[in-house]
């Protein structure tokens, strides 16, 4: 099989498949059950200084669950480690002894001061451990104490803090972010004029789950009161993506090493994250959901994917799907696709008809012949997806792409070869000014 194993910002790790900082990963007991199921590394609960923080004796952590009650989405208003600091670097110096070939990064989370940095570093340093993860990322909690995502949405933090950490220590520093700003490539900069060697994201998102219909009260509550805490699990995979990939493809940050987390708990969840960027995976929810083994499945279906395609490492796909990451201005507008139902797999169900007829283009028919029937009408589908991703059946609706020349029947034109994006179309009023920006910057 495949050989999965991978070396990031120099660390070696037997397969890319790490557990973020988090409960799994919060004492000695849980990491070594962990290595034993075989994860290929994991980022040690975040530290902090003494006194350790105290949190809540109530709910922490709440999901919202599909109709088959399937975590999509897992809230939490935990901190950091609420354990001593020097039992955490006692624990994880033995471990990382025991555990010589899998990486040991240790999450840090101190006051946004130096003299902090200074003293916890060397001490971090002397248990072994191979990288050091910045926690920048805490939305609740301690980002009210002025750490935590308080120091990730200020892209001046970010890169001073990163700095003391590079003079104070000899391990690699990855600076891990958080989605609770409009733009993650002006953190991810930040990042990197700090001097960091890798970033990793994303921390949780805020959220509320809800409220109590009865007592009218928000839930989690603790004690009637309730606090807004950080989202994560399946539902914020997409989000997650989006920022890997835009770091991975703006010139500033492209080639920084990135760790993606996010929704991670499938072979397929990390292969999309390796395509669009990351050289390793992190997971924390599906793991607290499932139990450690799921790292077997996932080892198992990546390895065999890459036999499938012809890999032979885990870096000839890291960032392979990042060419394809665009611009909306730069799609092709010529380009042509309509709904196709295939009769023989379609259960006649009507999904498809009820959505495209309330909310779309009114583009399936519902009755052939007085009989249930549905059908594209090719003459009105501008192939926006929508049917496809409601059919309960799979396969039963696909998209096609029409063939250059070949006619469409909603604007009566034949389909062009040549694209046309928006930045040339001539419906845009800039279009002209763009075009001759581009004749004249084009070499003569
Ligand atoms: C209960 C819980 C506690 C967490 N604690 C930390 C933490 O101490 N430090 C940290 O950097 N991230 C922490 N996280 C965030 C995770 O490391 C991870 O970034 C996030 O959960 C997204 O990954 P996922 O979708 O696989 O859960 C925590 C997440 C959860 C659910
Ligand atoms: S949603 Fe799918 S199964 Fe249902 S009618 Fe449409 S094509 Fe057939
Ligand atoms: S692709 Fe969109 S417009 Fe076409 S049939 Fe499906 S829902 Fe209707």
């Amino acid at each position: 099989m495949a050989d999965l194993s991978t070396t990031f910002v120099g660390i070696k790790t037997p397969n890319p498949f790490w557990l973020a900082s988090a409960p799994p990963t919060d004492k000695a007991y849980n990491v070594v059950r962990a290595f034993e199921a075989g994860w290929g590394g994991v980022v040690w609960k975040t530290l902090g200084e003494d006194p350790a923080v105290v949190n809540v004796s109530g709910p922490r952590y709440t999901t919202l669950l599909s109709h088959d009650r399937r975590v999509m989405g897992f809230n939490n208003i935990e901190l950091i480690t609420d354990r001593p600091l020097d039992l955490n670097l006692r624990e994880i110096t033995q471990v990382k002894r025991d555990w010589p070939d899998r990486a040991m990064v240790v999450s840090l989370m101190v006051p946004c001061n130096e003299a902090s940095w200074k003293r916890i570093l060397p001490m971090v340093e002397d248990t072994g451990a191979d990288g050091i993860e910045l926690n920048f990322g805490c939305p609740h909690g301690m980002s009210e104490r002025g750490m935590g995502a308080a120091v990730g949405q200020v892209p001046e933090y970010i890169q001073m803090v990163t700095e003391w950490c590079k003079h104070y220590s000899r391990m690699p520093v990855i600076v891990k972010l958080t989605p609770n700003i409009t733009d993650i490539r002006q953190p991810a900069m930040a990042a990197v004029r700090g001097g960091a060697d890798a970033v990793s994201l994303i921390n949780t998102i805020n959220s509320i789950m809800g409220v109590d219909p009865y007592s009218l009260t928000m839930v989690p509550s603790t004690g009637g009161m309730g606090s807004h805490g950080g989202y994560c699990g399946p539902a914020v995979k997409p989000i997650a993506l989006n920022m890997v990939a835009e770091i991975a493809r703006t010139a500033e940050t492209a080639g920084i090493p990135i760790s993606g987390i996010g929704g991670v708990g499938t072979w397929r969840d990390a292969l999309d994250f390796i395509a669009l960027g990351a050289g390793t995976v992190q997971v924390c929810t599906a793991a607290m959901v499932h139990g450690f083994k799921i790292v077997q499945d996932m080892a198992d279906g990546l390895g065999n994917y890459m036999d499938e395609m012809g890999f032979t490492s885990v870096d000839q796909i890291v960032g392979r799907a990042v060419p394809t990451v665009t611009d909306w201005k730069f799609l092709n507008l010529n380009h042509v696709s309509k709904a196709v139902i295939d009769q023989d797999k379609c259960i006649e169900c009507g999904r498809c008809h009820v959505v495209c007829e309330d909310t779309s283009h009114q583009a399936i028919t519902a009755k052939k012949d007085g009989v249930r029937h549905f059908e594209v009408k090719e003459e009105e589908c501008v192939g926006c997806n929508l049917c496809v991703s409601v059919c309960p059946v799979e396969g039963a609706i696909n998209l096609r792409s029409l063939m250059p020349g070949e006619l469409d029947l909603r604007t009566g034109e034949p389909v062009k070869a040549e694209p046309l994006n928006w930045t040339a179309h001539p419906n845009n009023p800039m279009a002209e000014v763009n075009q001759r920006a581009t004749s004249e910057a084009a070499p003569a």
